[in-house]
């Protein structure tokens, strides 16, 4: 079985990211051939600015290996190590219907929230696509706004096994159910374009801010509350043990508590949930040479990959 993934650098990591992605990613790498790649190119879309780029794919990189990727069993790359996959991109964009990618969510989003509309923003289901056909995928593990890319893929995939004999597999998402949408501080999902992230590796200073700043409702200490819609609550119970979450939603129902000491209780466990993974980061900072030459590796196995399908794929449409 081959998994696979993605994540942009276009900022820090946050606690949705690691729960939806990396968490679920980190536990596949054992059940088969795991490639993980930091989608510099994807990145493209929204940050132009070439040092902050290069840094900030360095330190997804970086980041991931101390969440648990076991550089010795998975291989992590960068996108753009990988040049083919544009060529794929283009190959796919030559059957992908408009309708298609005029439906996809994320780009009416991302409109919505007043991007400009580049044609890369609008097309970047495609390259998303490449990604995923160019290693002979079968499974992609992701959080659920991901969901549709999987489906555009496939789509675009039978289409390709339609027009040019069978090429591709289809790839399978891989949604952890209770961790597929993480609500960010504003009780919305939380991403980083939308400004309520709470950053995994953050200091403590900033971790405990943004924790503080979580919106409830105005609900007095002494009333009973509503564990199920509170935001509070459901980012306890992602880190808090069985017996801790059971406390809490005694508490909440109960009344007596107010928000702010609930808070503090996330805080801590939060704090000490990434505990470990900020000090694999501190070792793994240690060796200055190490994330580089992780990638490098990487990118010489999903090379050798790449090739063999885009051979494949070439053949197929009768380029060369
Ligand atoms: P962002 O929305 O912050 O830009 P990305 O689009 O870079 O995050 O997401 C990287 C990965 O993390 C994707 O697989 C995505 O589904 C997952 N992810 C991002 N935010 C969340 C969230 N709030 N809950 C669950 N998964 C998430
Ligand atoms: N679109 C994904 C995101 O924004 C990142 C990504 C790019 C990806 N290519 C991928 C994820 C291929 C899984 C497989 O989070």
């Amino acid at each position: 079985m081959r998994i696979l993934s993605g994540i942009q650098p276009s900022g820090a990591l946050h606690i949705g990211n690691y729960f939806g992605m990396m968490r679920p990613a980190v536990a596949l790498q054992t059940e088969g051939e795991a490639l993980y790649f930091v989608a510099d190119y994807h990145a493209l879309t929204s940050l132009r600015d070439p040092e902050m780029l290069r840094a900030n794919s360095r330190r997804v990189a970086l980041d991931f290996l101390a969440c648990g990727l076991n550089a010795d069993r998975a291989t992590l790359f960068r996108h753009s190590d990988v040049p083919q996959v544009t060529e794929l991109a283009w190959i796919l964009s030559t059957v992908a219907p408009m309708g298609l990618l005029e439906r996809a969510h994320s780009y009416k989003d991302k409109l919505a929230r007043g991007m400009s509309p580049n044609v890369g923003l609008f097309s970047y289901p495609i390259l998303m696509a490449a990604d995923i056909l160019i290693y002979d995928s079968d499974v992609v593990p992701v959080g659920k706004d991901q969901k549709q890319h999987i489906e555009i893929t496939r789509d675009l995939a039978v289409k390709m096994n339609e027009t040019y004999g069978q090429i591709f597999k289809l790839p399978e998402p891989r949604i952890q159910p209770t961790t597929e949408t993480v609500p960010g501080i504003d009780g919305q999902k939380m991403s980083k374009s939308y400004g309520n992230n709470i950053d995994i590796f953050g200091d403590e200073k900033e971790m405990r801010k943004r924790v503080m700043s979580i919106v409830t409702d105005s609900l007095a200490v002494d009333a009973p509350k509503d564990p199920a819609t509170s935001t509070i609550f459901q980012l306890y119970s992602l880190v808090a043990s069985k017996d801790e979450t059971v406390d809490m939603r005694e508490r909440f129902v109960k009344g007596g508590t107010g928000y702010g000491d609930f808070k503090k209780q996330l805080f801590e466990k939060l704090w000490e949930y990434f505990a470990p993974m900020r000090k694999r980061r501190e070792e793994i900072l240690k060796d200055k040479s190490y994330v580089d030459d992780v990638l490098a590796r990487g990118a010489k196995r999903a090379n050798e990959i790449a090739n063999q399908v885009m051979d494949r794929v070439r053949k197929a449409v009768g380029l060369r």
